[in-house]
């Protein structure tokens, strides 16, 4: 299991586990255009050469901050520790791209996620009401190096 910058050939993959998990799915044109943009960072989680899981970050390097637009770990591979191994070695790599800080909306139901980000460093600093489409208010997480 190997975490590595995602190439143009994992973006449908990356697009199908997106419809998958989170309610805010892109469409797979947006996804294409994420390619086009240097301050996106993309990673992908594969066993072999398969993508089970993904992040996806939107980096200021005026600010040097980084934030987590999407992260998902394929349903059947879900609470065996990848999504962590994701998190943690996606902020590795942004961190020597130079950022410094990283933050994050989650719903405030997706219990597993934030439990994820609380135990990895990450603290709230404000709450954004009916954020989600589906009315759902969002946490804001954050987290300086
Ligand atoms: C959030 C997500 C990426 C986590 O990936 P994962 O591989 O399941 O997570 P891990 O197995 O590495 O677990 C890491 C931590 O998350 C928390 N966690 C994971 N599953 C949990 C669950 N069912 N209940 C509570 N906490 C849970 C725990 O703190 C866990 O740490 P621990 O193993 O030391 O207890 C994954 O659940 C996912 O893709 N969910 C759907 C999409 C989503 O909600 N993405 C986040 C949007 S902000």
């Amino acid at each position: 299991m190997q975490v590595e910058k995602s190439s143009f050939e994992d973006i449908q993959k990356c697009y199908e586990l997106d419809l998958a998990h989170l309610s805010s799915a892109w469409s797979l044109d947006d996804w294409q255009k994420v390619d086009d943009q240097s301050y996106y960072y993309r990673y992908v989680l594969k066993e072999g050469s398969v993508v089970i899981g993904f992040s996806l970050w939107q980096v200021d390097l005026i600010e040097y901050s980084s934030h987590l637009l999407k992260m998902v770990v394929g349903s059947g591979q879900q609470g065996r520790g990848l999504g962590r191994k994701l998190l943690v070695e996606s902020e590795q790599n942004l961190l020597d791209s130079g950022v410094n800080s990283f933050y994050l909306e989650v719903g405030v139901t997706n219990h597993s996620a934030s439990a994820l980000y609380l135990s990895h460093g990450y603290h709230q600093i404000n709450q954004i009401k009916s954020f989600y489409q589906n009315g759902e208010d969002a946490q804001i997480l954050y987290k300086e190096v």
